[in-house]
């Protein structure tokens, strides 16, 4: 049987909540990651050090028995030099999110006024503290990502030091400034290498496929296969695995957000299997992640096997993508 083994696979964009949504889903990253980027949309958002300091302790305690590594970010807002110099150690990042652009994002940036922004931007990149960006406009849903393209180059040019991660790009214009700027990077979800809209729309509404930002056209699926597959050196694995309790999602006015955690890399392999580029999932799920964040993670080996995989209908309250259907890739160990 065919195999794939993984050292250290990191999951740089994850959403993990709080209380005990937080209890059922952080043990199952933990499982298969040894450690991921955690969101700081909080109600309210992760915005002081007392919050970076108390979140990550819930973290560490809701995973007693693997060995996982949070990596904290606080919610964007423009912070004083004092306030970063103080933080800096305990975080990883800083997430920027435009003011209601998706889940609990309200208090984002409303104004990207680059003067408003230059304290905390050259003071991050100072020290080195990486700006990862939810990267939507305010316009029609489908060319949000593209119109917030001005935004990234704004930023890009005017904060060349600053390395800027361009959040769960998910359109060729997105694929196509990577290599305009040297500060940008990105990452890329496993839902939005198999999702098109019409896998959202297109036939029965489908709830567990509806994030944001919203999967795209077949073009825009074929550019980020194609620089994921190649494990572009700018391009991570996040997943956005992004958990809400199943009322919330098969309702009137259902929430944003595809929870894949626990199958993000069995559906990987699957992928890179398919395309003939398993060599590859490596350096996509942590080698990169390693090279831009400059990251050292513990060991941890998962082996997955080319076998089917019945995914759980459901994890505690939550749904996740595929719930029910088989897949083709399995975790076999991990060490
Ligand atoms: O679909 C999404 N859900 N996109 C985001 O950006 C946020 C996330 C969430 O927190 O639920
Ligand atoms: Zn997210």
């Amino acid at each position: 049987m065919k195999t794939k083994t993984l050292l250290m696979p990191l999951d740089m964009h994850l959403h993990l909540r709080d209380g005990v949504m937080l209890e059922t889903v952080a043990p199952l990253s933990a499982y298969s990651f040894s450690g991921a980027i955690i969101m700081p949309n909080l109600v309210p958002p992760v915005t002081t050090l007392d919050d970076v300091v108390e979140y990550k302790k819930r973290v560490m305690s809701a995973v007693p028995n693997d060995y996982f590594e949070p990596y904290m970010t606080l919610f964007y807002k423009n912070y004083s030099k004092s306030f970063l110099e103080s933080v800096a150690d305990e975080i990883t990042a800083i997430k920027l999110y435009p003011d209601g652009a998706t889940t609990n994002s309200d208090g984002g940036v409303a104004s990207f006024d680059i003067e408003k922004m230059r304290e905390t931007l050259e003071t991050m990149a100072e020290l080195e503290i990486p700006l990862c960006v939810h990267g939507e406009s305010a316009g029609f849903v489908m060319d949000r990502e593209a119109e917030f393209m001005s935004v990234y180059e704004l930023l890009a040019k005017n904060f060349p030091k600053l390395k800027i991660i361009m959040e769960h790009i998910t359109t060729k214009d997105a694929v196509e400034m990577l290599d305009k700027y040297d500060n940008l990077y990105a990452t890329i979800t496993v839902h939005h290498l198999l999702l098109t809209l019409d896998d959202v729309i297109g036939g029965m509404m489908m709830p567990h496929h509806f994030c944001k930002p919203i999967a795209k056209r077949p073009e825009d699926l074929d550019a980020l296969l194609s620089i994921a597959l190649e494990a572009h050196p700018k391009v991570m694995f996040g997943s956005d695995s992004a958990p809400h309790p199943q009322h919330k999602k098969e309702t009137c006015g259902c929430a944003a957000g595809v929870f894949t955690a626990p199958i993000a890399l069995q559906l990987l392999c699957e992928i890179f299997d398919q395309y003939g580029k398993l060599d590859n999932l490596q350096a996509f799920v942590s080698d990169n992640a390693q090279n831009i964040y400059g990251i050292c993670p513990e060991f941890k080996e998962v082996t997955l096997e080319n076998r089917p995989f019945e995914v759980p209908t459901s994890y505690g309250n939550v749904v996740p993508m595929y719930a029910g259907e088989t897949i083709n890739w399995a975790i076999e160990s991990v060490e």
